[in-house]
């Protein structure tokens, strides 16, 4: 495996992972009308070249293939953490918020923190993080839970 810095070629297949991962794994956690309203069929393709190109994000590849990515505001948001359907839990998201880690202390940031949907939170708490609160947040018209996480670096 190995992680480097996302470029605009990977776009389509980071929202092919996006949506496969939304759809395939968080399934289990959440309906299929909110899976729907997640990953949407039609994604704003515009929306997601702008937010990519607004902060660092990293990509993970097996084999030449995108086996997750992850992203990191100036502020210490972790907005991204997907990991494909057929990658999970072998260490992929693990790498990926080493990454982060490292970017962060780089940075000098006190704290990281993130939304955690309900099939992440078990990975964050694994890493350190500690929940702060459960939010439901209206996506596309579909509630959804998830979790406000943070985790102290210094
Ligand atoms: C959550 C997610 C990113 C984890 O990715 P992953 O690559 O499978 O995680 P890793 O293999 O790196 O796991 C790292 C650690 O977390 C633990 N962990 C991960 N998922 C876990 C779970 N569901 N329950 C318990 N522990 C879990 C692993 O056991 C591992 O522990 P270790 O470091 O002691 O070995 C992945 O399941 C995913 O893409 N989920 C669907 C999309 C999603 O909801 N993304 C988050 C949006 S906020």
């Amino acid at each position: 495996m190995i992680i480097r810095r996302y470029v605009p070629d990977d776009l389509d297949g980071l929202i092919a992972l996006f949506h496969a991962s939304v759809r395939r794994i968080a399934i289990k956690d959440y309906t299929e009308a909110q899976v729907k309203a997640w990953a949407p069929d039609d994604p704003d393709r515009e929306r997601w070249t702008v937010r990519r190109a607004s902060r660092p994000t990293w990509v993970a590849e097996i084999d030449g293939a995108l086996a997750g990515f992850t992203d990191l505001e100036p502020d210490g948001h972790v907005d991204m953490m997907f990991v494909h359907p057929d990658h999970q839990g072998r260490g992929v998201a693990g790498a990926l918020l080493r990454q982060v880690e490292a970017e962060a202390a780089r940075l000098g940031l006190g704290r990281l923190f993130t939304e955690a949907s309900i099939t992440a939170r078990p990975f964050f708490e694994r890493k350190g993080f500690r929940m702060i609160a459960p939010q439901t947040v209206s996506v596309r018209g579909q509630d959804m839970v998830n979790y406000r996480m943070e985790k102290l670096l210094r």
